[in-house]
């Protein structure tokens, strides 16, 4: 293995989502088996120890491909020749906390871990931002690093998508591997738009394949529009009242799904979602990071831009992205872009 390693920078390195994320990076799961990585951790100052801690894991486990780990609590140093960005470190939105009090306070954190992008990472820096308001974190930490293309930074709606996977897969009782075709529109929020119109199992439409297996066209829509579409829009609020805490394992793991088929290509896995800078495609307002149907090729997401868009996911769709034009504007009049 004589490849150069590739630098991922992690922050909030110390947390849930950081401690699921590490080994399996390090393991070779996200870039390949035969790309060596050094991994920069960024913490604040009370999260330090816990990102030390992890990082004694990491020397424990002897993984081949781990050539470095650094641990720090400055931007500067975290994202210096950053070829990855996994930004999972944000402010959880405390009691009595408004809207406008959330976005100030991850302003105060994607604003300047943007800059530091731009002023530090490598010259193929690709940023996924994981820490919610995902989506509108993303666009700071976008709109704070002017000399980095606005398509290298992403947000994670692959959570979302393998959500609506694992959902489809028991009401049609069909293998997880054999489904194509699933979107999500949107933002990584309870608006966001699970979409199975163009879906397939195991080549097979899943509309026909619902409608057969519920009793008819009616029923199949009910069972979408009343069950699927809430269950998934909503899951994270369900894991957060189920396990006491929000999802962990399944956010990490979908955060390896999403820059392994960046990096890696999409290849026969077919079309999956991520959250992109719109160009307006479908519609979308430009300037916004929303959830689109993608496929990667040569390290870059392609909106895959054939699919018809009926009239009830039209409102859908428009209803997602009027959110995010909220949140862009919120944040404009903050000052945060
Ligand atoms: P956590 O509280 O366990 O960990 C967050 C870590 O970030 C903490 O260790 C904290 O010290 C650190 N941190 C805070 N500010 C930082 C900063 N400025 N720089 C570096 N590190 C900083 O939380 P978690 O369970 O790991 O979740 C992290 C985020 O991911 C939350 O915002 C959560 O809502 C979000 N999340 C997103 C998705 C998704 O699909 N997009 C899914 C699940 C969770
Ligand atoms: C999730 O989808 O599991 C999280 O974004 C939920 C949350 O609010 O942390």
């Amino acid at each position: 293995m004589s490849r150069t390693p590739v630098t991922v920078t992690i922050t909030g390195a110390g947390g849930q989502i950081g401690y699921a994320l590490l080994f399996r990076i390090a393991s070779g799961a996200m870039l390949g088996p035969d790309t060596p990585v050094r991994l920069h951790l960024l913490e604040i100052p009370q999260g330090l120890r816990a990102a030390e801690g992890a990082a004694l894991e990491l020397q424990d486990s002897a993984f081949p491909l781990l050539s470095h780990v650094e641990i720090t609590d400055d931007p500067a140093v975290a994202f210096r020749g950053a070829n990855l960005a996994l930004l999972v470190g944000a402010r959880p939105r405390a009691a009595g906390m408004e809207r406008g009090d959330l976005l100030q306070a991850n302003g105060g954190i994607f604003g300047p871990q943007g800059r530091a992008i731009n002023e530090h990472a490598a010259d193929d820096i690709r940023v996924v931002v994981v820490g919610n308001p995902a989506n509108t974190n993303a666009l700071i930490a976008a709109s704070n690093a002017p000399d980095v293309p606005k398509d290298r930074f992403t947000a994670l709606t692959r959570l979302d998508h393998n959500r609506a996977l694992g959902q489809l897969a028991a009401a049609l009782q069909s293998p997880v591997g054999e489904l194509r075709g699933v979107t999500i529109w949107g933002n990584h929020s309870a608006t966001q738009f699970p979409d199975v119109a163009h879906a397939t199992a195991g080549g097979d439409p899943v509309p026909a394949l619902l409608a057969a297996r519920m009793g008819g066209t009616d029923a199949a829509r009910s069972w979408l529009e009343d069950q699927f579409i809430p269950r998934v829009a909503k899951r994270g609020a369900e894991i957060i009242e189920v396990r006491g805490s929000s999802s962990v394992a399944s956010a990490a793991s979908a955060t390896i799904d999403h820059v392994h088929d960046w990096v890696l290509g999409t290849g026969d896995g077919g079309r999956t979602s991520a959250a992109i800078w719109s160009n307006g495609e479908y519609g979308v307002a430009e300037g916004v990071i929303s959830s689109f149907p993608v496929v990667a090729e040569d390290g870059a997401w392609k909106v895959v831009e054939s699919l018809d868009v009926d009239e009830f996911a039209r409102r859908r769709i428009d209803a997602s992205v009027a959110e995010l034009v909220d949140e862009r504007e919120a944040v404009r009049s903050l000052g945060l872009i």
